[in-house]
């Protein structure tokens, strides 16, 4: 992958989710990984010794699940408007004392003390585009877990498979919207093999009552990926143990032909 090439200039800070967040339920709610990751990922909350830090919070998908289970979780979250829908899910399920939201990039929020636990769920970490922005959020990632916390991670494990499902146009969901209307969402992707990388293009379609058009909104998304290997560099670079790297979110090891994602579980050593 390129260390300069980036796809839109709000590509790579968030800023793309502001206009995402009213759709990003559904979106979530219909994702291959969302329920799995879900479980993986209270779970790791739930066991970490010292606070807890989400990066990528979103809405709250994963911190508000642990927060009710009885976690404190930091929440870090560069879209304002992802932030606000965390503190509305919040709200709605009691817990907003068990939640601090901060609103920084990946790479240059700040903490009260170090975390025991630092996670980038839901392959977020493939919204900074180049190595380079992945190699500067790892080391601050890195500077701000205690010695002896964990780093942990998902990110895509790009197949040919899976890149031709991706290429393909997908009714994502059928559904009505708060206001009753009945609405489809549609995606597909452009994916970019040499660079790594890919625009995830969503549309939304409004239909009248007799099923024709009414409106059509466009939202694009910039992600990339690493391979395995970069992963794991990345990761020793940057000073990290490596504990395990899972094939999915139930911790089966990770080997080649079985594997449908990479979750990298990393500690700073002590
Ligand atoms: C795929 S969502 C994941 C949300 C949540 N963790 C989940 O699992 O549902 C990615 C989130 O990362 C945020 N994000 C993307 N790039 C960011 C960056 N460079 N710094 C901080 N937040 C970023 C987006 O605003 C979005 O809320």
């Amino acid at each position: 992958m390129s260390s300069s090439d980036t796809l839109t200039p709000a590509a790579g800070t968030g800023s793309e989710y502001d206009s995402f967040a009213d759709i990003y339920a559904v979106w979530s709610d219909t994702a291959r990984s969302t329920r799995a990751n879900l479980a993986f990922y209270v779970d790791a909350y739930a066991a970490a010794d010292g606070p807890v830090v989400e990066l990528g919070v979103g809405d709250g998908r994963v911190a508000v699940e642990a927060a009710v289970q009885g976690c404190h979780v930091i929440g870090v979250d560069a879209s304002p408007a992802m932030l606000a829908l965390c503190r509305q899910r919040a709200q709605r399920a009691g817990v907003t004392d068990q939640i601090t939201l901060v609103e920084a990039d990946f790479r240059d929020f700040e903490l009260e003390e170090p975390a025991g636990l630092i996670a980038l769920p839901y392959h977020s970490i493939g919204h900074l585009l180049t190595l380079d922005d992945k190699r500067q959020a790892m080391r601050h990632i890195f500077a701000h877990v205690r010695p002896g916390g964990r780093f942990v991670f998902d990110d895509f494990l790009m197949t040919p498979a899976l890149m031709a499902h991706m290429r393909q146009v997908q009714l994502r969901a059928a559904y009505r919207s708060t206001a009753g209307v009945d609405m489809l969402l549609w995606v597909t992707s452009l994916v970019d093999e040499p660079s790594q990388s890919m625009t995830v293009v969503t549309w939304e379609d409004e239909l009248d009552a007799v099923g024709h058009l009414d409106r059509r909104r466009y939202r694009r998304l910039s992600l990339s990926w690493l391979e395995p290997p970069q992963a794991r560099r990345l990761l020793q670079d940057t000073g990290f143990a490596i504990e395990a790297c899972f094939g999915d979110f139930h911790s089966t090891p990770f080997a080649e032909t079985t594997a449908t994602e990479q979750v990298w579980v990393a500690r700073r050593p002590a």
